[in-house]
């Protein structure tokens, strides 16, 4: 599903990712560990089309993903709806008025009808058990309710791959541990997910391979964890 052919990165001469040859079938979930600064939210926002390589290639389901590829509105439209991405940072992904409108964005993004809209926000609400705050701001929230927000508004486009960047940081204990089981099932259900991480625990619970990135911003191991 996923493919990485030797890809390079560097932000403005600043070596990012080096070299990164990597394979990801359809659902397996793996697991980016590796120091800060080596380059795992780098990678996972090339898989989600934010940057591109500047050396080697990123093939999507065979359809290599560049820059001008993406600008064709429709394309970008369907890539961006079978791949989600959660960030390190949920700041960044919520600007709506209110925890509602921001879960419908998506599914009303993808022209589903006014009932299907209604359903999906539901449904993730219940789901991931925020429908108490479906009138607030979402810059109001805290952290782990901001963090639930996005995971819920990506969830509504039931995207193929999940992409997210370190889930469990800045959540409580017991949302931390709600979070692996939730990501579990999802896992079990057969979705692909690709996730960085720099929980132990997590990678060992979640991951069918670990990756490993080093310093130089390389891959220096991948391990088949099951
Ligand atoms: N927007 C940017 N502009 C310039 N350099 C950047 C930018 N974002 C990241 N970098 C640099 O690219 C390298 C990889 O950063 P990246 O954020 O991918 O690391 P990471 O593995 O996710 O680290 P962490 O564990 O701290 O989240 C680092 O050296 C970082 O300083
Ligand atoms: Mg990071």
């Amino acid at each position: 599903m996923i493919q990485l052919d030797s890809v390079c990165f560097a932000y403005e001469g600043h070596i990012a990712l080096r070299n990164i040859s990597l394979d990801i079938a359809k659902g397996e979930t793996v697991v980016l560990q590796g120091a800060n600064g080596c380059g795992k939210s780098t990678l996972l926002k090339l898989l989600n089309g934010l940057v591109f390589p500047e050396q080697g290639r990123y093939l999507f389901d065979g359809q290599e993903i560049t820059e001008q590829v993406l600008k064709n509105s429709l394309f970008s439209r369907r890539f961006h709806q079978r791949i989600g991405f959660i960030f390190q940072n949920a700041d960044v992904q919520l600007f709506c008025g209110s925890v509602q409108e921001e879960i419908e964005f998506g599914p009303r993004q993808m022209g589903l009808s006014e009932e299907e809209i209604v359903q999906r926000t539901e449904d993730v609400m219940a789901l991931l058990d925020i429908a108490h705050l479906k009138g607030r701001a979402p810059y109001q929230l805290s952290g782990g309710e901001k963090r639930k927000v996005a995971i819920a508004c990506i969830l509504s486009m039931n995207p193929d791959v999940l992409v997210l960047d370190e889930p469990l940081a800045g959540l409580d204990r017991k949302s931390q541990i709600w979070l692996v089981s939730f990501l579990q099932q999802l896992r079990k259900a057969g979705k692909t997910m690709i996730l960085s991480t720099h929980n132990e625990e997590l990678a060992h619970s979640l991951g069918d391979r670990l990756v490993y990135m080093n310093e130089d911003h390389e891959i220096a191991s991948i391990v088949r964890n099951r």
